[in-house]
């Protein structure tokens, strides 16, 4: 229990002092709703303009349930309910970890501009109003031109281009740096390539094609098994298990220093016989250390080769297990069994 604490207070301080440098929140509050325009005779009840901006995810279901299904299981749509948050946030009486985890809309703050805290709905997260709703509170952002009128109280979207850029993310997600190392990649890909697959939608007007909302990433078992590849050989009286960034656009684990990969080693002599079970390989943590750990960060870049090793005890002969396991933080690695998963895993014969 006493580790436990320890590692959430050093977890927080860790979050807390990655946050510290960062400027002051504006103002809360969405902008005064667009004026309603004068009543013309004749004309459908459709085409007036809604009085009030959208000020909920919830108004959206009504017309993209989908799209809201895929969205509220993600981490955007969990954001400020998330137990982890809610613990290190002191249940968010850390008033500076609001702006990232409930935020106001970003077009408004300004894309790629540090984002500000909200003040209402924000069991919501990072719900679609903040990535949607442009600077008039009635608009939506969208990648194509779309005609929604004759639509009753329809949201207008505009097509906007930042809606196809990583430059989207990057408000909350530099903190990390996860976009400047998508661009250092050289890699020619938006984060929304790999983090929005096309999907097919019903569409309030019918099928068409979209692009997933569940926003997959560290919590992922298929995303682990894309982003890095494992390849275990013997040389030089050691078995070396070499890890690449092969399908993440950034470095893995990202800058959230609480992750991690880990290389483990399962050894049975000829005979059958177990020699280790679950051993740490040497140089075999691939993470980002707390700030006041000292350790030189050990995540993987795109492209990016990092090994570990086990020295092969004198004269054994047998087989020898590598699993590579993820973990979103310490705790999971203390816990006994360990709540880690293994990303791959692989055997080879000595000799
Ligand atoms: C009253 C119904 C209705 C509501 C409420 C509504 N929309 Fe829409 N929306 C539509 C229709 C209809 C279209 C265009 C047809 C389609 O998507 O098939 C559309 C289109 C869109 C598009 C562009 C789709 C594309 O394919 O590019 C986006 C983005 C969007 N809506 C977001 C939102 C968001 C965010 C909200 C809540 C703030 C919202 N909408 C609320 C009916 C609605
Ligand atoms: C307004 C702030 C904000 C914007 C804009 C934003 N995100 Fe996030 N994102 C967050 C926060 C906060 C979390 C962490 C939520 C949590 O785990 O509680 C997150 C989590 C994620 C995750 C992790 C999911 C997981 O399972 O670990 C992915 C992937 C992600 N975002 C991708 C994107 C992409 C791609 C974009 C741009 C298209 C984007 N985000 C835009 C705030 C934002
Ligand atoms: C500048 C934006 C920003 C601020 C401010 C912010 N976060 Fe986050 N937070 C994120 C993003 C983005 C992620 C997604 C993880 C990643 O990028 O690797 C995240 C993820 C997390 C996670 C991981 C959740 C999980 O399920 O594993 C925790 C915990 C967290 N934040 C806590 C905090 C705390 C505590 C504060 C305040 C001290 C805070 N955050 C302030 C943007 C922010
Ligand atoms: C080439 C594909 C690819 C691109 C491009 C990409 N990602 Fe990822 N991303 C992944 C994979 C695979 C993972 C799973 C590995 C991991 O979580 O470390 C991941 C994980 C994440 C996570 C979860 C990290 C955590 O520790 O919670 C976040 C957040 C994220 N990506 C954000 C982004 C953002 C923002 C961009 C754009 C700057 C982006 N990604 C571009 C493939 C990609
Ligand atoms: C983290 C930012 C983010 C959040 C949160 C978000 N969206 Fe989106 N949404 C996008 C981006 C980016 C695209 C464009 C994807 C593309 O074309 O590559 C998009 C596309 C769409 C589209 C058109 C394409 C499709 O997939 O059908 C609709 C409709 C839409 N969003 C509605 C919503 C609704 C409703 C919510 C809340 C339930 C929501 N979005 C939450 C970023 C977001």
């Amino acid at each position: 229990m006493k580790v436990r604490l320890l590692l959430l207070l050093a977890l927080a301080a860790a979050v807390l002092g990655a946050v510290l440098f960062l400027s002051d929140p504006v103002e809360n509050g969405l902008p005064a709703p667009r004026p309603r325009p004068p009543a013309q005779p004749g004309s459908e009840p459709a085409a007036a303009a809604r009085e009030t901006p959208f000020v909920s995810a919830s108004e959206c279901r009504e017309c993209h349930a989908d799209v809201y299904d895929e969205w509220k299981r993600s981490y955007h749509g969990m954001a400020w309910t998330d137990p982890m948050v809610q613990a290190l946030s002191n249940g968010f009486r850390m008033t500076e970890c609001i702006d990232c985890h409930a935020p106001q809309p970003i077009h408004l703050t300004g894309v790629d501009q540090r984002v500000a805290p909200r003040s209402h709905a924000r069991s919501d997260g990072v719900d679609c109003i903040s990535c949607h709703i442009l600077a008039d509170g009635v608009s939506v952002a969208a990648t194509r031109d779309i005609d929604t009128s004759g639509v009753a109280d329809a949201c207008r979207p505009v097509q906007t281009a930042t809606m196809g850029v990583s430059t989207l993310c990057a408000g909350c997600h530099n903190q990390h740096e996860t976009v400047d190392e998508l661009d250092a990649s050289g890699l020619d890909a938006e984060c929304q390539t790999c983090h929005m697959p096309e999907v097919d939608r019903a569409g309030p007007r019918g099928a068409r094609k979209g692009h997933s909302h569940v926003f997959p990433g560290a919590h992922s078992e298929e995303m682990h098994r894309r982003a890095v590849k494992l390849a275990v050989a013997v040389a030089d009286g050691k078995v070396v298990a070499s890890v690449t960034n092969v399908g993440a656009g950034h470095k893995v684990p990202t800058d959230a220093r609480h992750r991690s990969y880990n290389l483990w080693v399962d050894a049975w002599d000829a005979r059958g016989n177990p020699i280790v079970a679950d051993q740490a390989m040497e140089d075999g943590e691939f993470r980002l250390y707390y700030r006041d750990d000292f350790l030189p960060s050990t995540q993987i870049a795109h492209g990016e080769t990092r090994a570990g090793t086990w020295p092969i005890p004198e004269g054994f002969r047998g087989r020898v297990l590598v699993r590579l396991t993820y973990a979103l933080n310490p705790e999971e690695l203390l816990a006994r069994p360990r709540r880690v998963f293994a990303v791959h895993s692989q055997e080879v014969q000595v000799p």
